[in-house]
């Protein structure tokens, strides 16, 4: 059936089929652009032509922006995927477009990199630190693979099988963000198929 033919066609199926080919059309489509989009931005930081606005962000409002879609993706695999912000204020000062791109490539990376069991987000405070961290039950990280975390292209031999799109820019892209904002970001796995946690440590400011 040719593309026209499809086009043309009234056949309830054929429409179905239509439908599902253009959703799968603007899935490559989305996800070939976010692909360029994260070495560019890894790039762009790198090179120091990242410009980073300063203001007041609140990260509850961050972590609550992104998680519906990450949520709806994570339970599409069939994965649990909690929430758990505690009382209070969760303010920081700086770029919220960054702060947020780099949430979302840390959970982003927890929802590929699980097969199966749960992820949990969570923000938190300790003394005058902001804690945001991504617990998961997916494949875990050996030494090898720690060793190359958040450097340029810093990947895990598994990782293209699991994940089409990955460049092993994520991460990279994260610590320089999050150092950009007097924060600190590391990563803690017992091991192959032990699940891993990420945690992002930002200096809270007090909002009155
Ligand atoms: N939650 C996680 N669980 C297991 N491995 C992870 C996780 N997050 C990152 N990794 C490992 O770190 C590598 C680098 O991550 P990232 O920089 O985001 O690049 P990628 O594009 O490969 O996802 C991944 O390829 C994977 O090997
Ligand atoms: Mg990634």
């Amino acid at each position: 059936m040719t593309w026209n033919k499809l086009f043309h066609n009234e056949e309830p199926s054929d429409r179905y089929t239509l439908n599902l080919l253009l959703d799968e059309g603007f899935r490559l489509l989305t996800e070939g652009v976010a692909f360029t989009q994260q070495i560019l931005n890894a790039s762009n930081v790198e090179k120091g032509t990242t410009q980073f606005m300063v203001q007041s962000v609140d990260m509850k409002k961050v972590v609550e922006d992104i998680a519906p879609m990450l949520k709806s993706i994570a339970e599409k695999k069939g994965l649990k995927f909690k929430v758990e912000i505690g009382e209070g204020d969760y303010h920081v000062t700086g770029d919220e477009i960054q702060l947020k791109e780099s949430i979302r490539n840390i959970i982003d990376n927890s929802v590929y990199y699980t097969p199966a069991g749960t992820i949990t987000v969570s923000l938190a405070r300790k003394d005058d630190k902001i804690i945001f961290k991504v617990q998961d039950t997916g494949i875990g990280m050996t030494d090898d693979v720690k060793k190359k975390l958040f450097t340029k292209g810093g990947r895990g031999k598994e990782s293209l099988l699991i994940n089409v799109n990955s460049t092993g820019y994520g991460l990279f892209f994260v610590k320089k963000v999050i150092e950009a904002h007097h924060g600190k970001v590391h990563a803690e796995s017992e091991g192959k198929d032990k699940g891993s946690v990420f945690t992002v440590e930002l200096p809270e400011v007090k909002h009155v």
